[in-house]
């Protein structure tokens, strides 16, 4: 399928795509290659930062630790949401202060908790009582901000039900925090990755801020909100352009929050998902049958080795071949394993050239997050994805 760019819809402009285009037409690879064009990466932040005005920008560096992705955001001023040990110390090897790193993952191994606090981080997130305790023995007096569960995401990838808390849950744990030496400064949650609308933020903002009252009025003088990531990437369907989403979520945010003296912004998949592009290689076509009405199309990469949101089928990647004038026909896609569960769509076949045969060169559109780290390493014998920052 081509791809016809239209930045007014939040897609790749023409500019970059042919930045990257350029550089993939002049190679051959011998493995599937993330390729990352850094400067996509810059225009991203700018473009979020306009919108988002005050906020700041934690980057979440799972989407792509890139080390060159870190450095430049650095250089641009961003701060990060890290999840773990191995991040934070990404983060500060590439020029973070240790005040602009926030350690975002509710479920920490206490080592790492004093490990972090011996490297100066102070800010941390829990969801329970037990992460508390954790934080209070490990980081004595740091700041904390707490978790509030979504119970409603309208994302493609929605992050509910494992991370936060509840309402009831979420004021206890302030008193909890408070009682434990620590000083808890307000509220994190995360809409769902992939929400593609910003008004879809609205349902959730409304429940939170009515939670966020009813804590100030219990005596805690909250200022922090963290509204997590949730900021799209254009995978085929429409999403608003980054700066009108941004802004239209901080619009809501200021109306619902204004006690809130630091926003914290945590995009992810928003930031560096449309800077990358996968170069991948068709192996196989086939058919099961002489009857089989179904084509199968094995690539290179499957859902092992850097499409591992293609679980549920959930995000939809978009294809780009060198047959694109060719008729098309629906076909299954697969990766390249041998484990059943490595089929990438199924459910909703993808239309693919009738013509696309062994050799021919894939391109998978907006591959910069969350690929490159869920590439499983020497599963089959495959290399983890190779990642190439131009
Ligand atoms: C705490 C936290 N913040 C931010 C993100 C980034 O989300 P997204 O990629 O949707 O922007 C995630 C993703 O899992 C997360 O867990």
């Amino acid at each position: 399928m081509t791809m016809h760019y239209a930045p007014e819809l939040g897609q790749p402009s023409a500019d970059s795509a042919t930045r990257l285009d350029a550089y993939v037409a002049s190679r051959t690879f011998d493995k599937p290659t993330l390729v990352i064009d850094l400067d996509r990466v810059s225009a991203q932040y700018r473009a979020l930062k306009t919108g988002l005005g005050r906020a700041d920008i934690h980057y979440a560096v799972k989407a792509n630790p890139a080390r060159e992705i870190i450095a430049r955001l650095v250089d641009l001023g961003a701060h990060f949401d890290a999840a773990s040990r191995g991040e934070i110390a990404l983060c500060l090897a590439e020029g973070a202060a240790p005040a602009e790193i926030s350690f975002g993952n509710t479920i920490k191994r206490a080592s790492d908790i004093a490990w972090a606090y011996a490297e100066g981080i102070r800010l941390f997130a829990a969801d329970a009582e037990e992460e508390l305790v954790k934080i209070a023995e490990n980081a004595p007096g740091a700041s904390v901000y707490i978790r509030l569960i979504v119970e409603v995401s309208q994302a493609d990838w929605p992050l509910s039900r494992k991370f936060g808390c509840d309402r009831d849950m979420a004021i206890k744990l302030l008193d909890v925090a408070k009682s434990l030496g620590l000083n808890p400064v307000g509220f994190s949650f995360h809409v769902g990755s992939q929400t593609r609308q910003a008004a879809m933020w609205a349902p959730t903002l409304d429940v939170f801020a009515g939670i966020w009252a009813e804590a100030r009025a219990a005596g805690h003088d909250l200022s922090v909100l963290n509204i997590g990531g949730g900021f799209p990437a254009f995978y085929g369907e429409e999403i608003q352009a980054p700066t009108e989403y941004a802004a239209a979520v901080m619009d809501m945010v200021e109306a619902r929050f204004p006690e809130a003296r630091t926003i914290m912004a945590e995009p992810g998949r928003g930031m560096v998902a449309e800077a990358g592009v996968i170069v991948s290689e068709v192996l196989l076509v086939s058919r099961k049958s002489e009857r089989d009405l179904h084509r199968w199309v094995y690539l290179d990469i499957g859902r092992f080795s850097g499409l591992a949101e293609t679980e549920g089928e959930a995000i939809r990647y978009q294809f780009e071949t060198t047959r694109d004038a060719d008729q098309h026909g629906p076909c299954i896609m697969a990766g390249p394993s041998c484990d059943s569960a490595d089929v990438l769509y199924e459910k909703r076949p993808v239309s693919l050239p009738l013509s696309l045969t062994a050799g021919d060169r894939v391109l998978i559109r907006n591959t910069g997050a969350y690929t490159s780290t869920y590439s499983s390493v020497w599963f089959n014998g495959f290399p983890p994805l190779a990642v190439v920052v131009i």
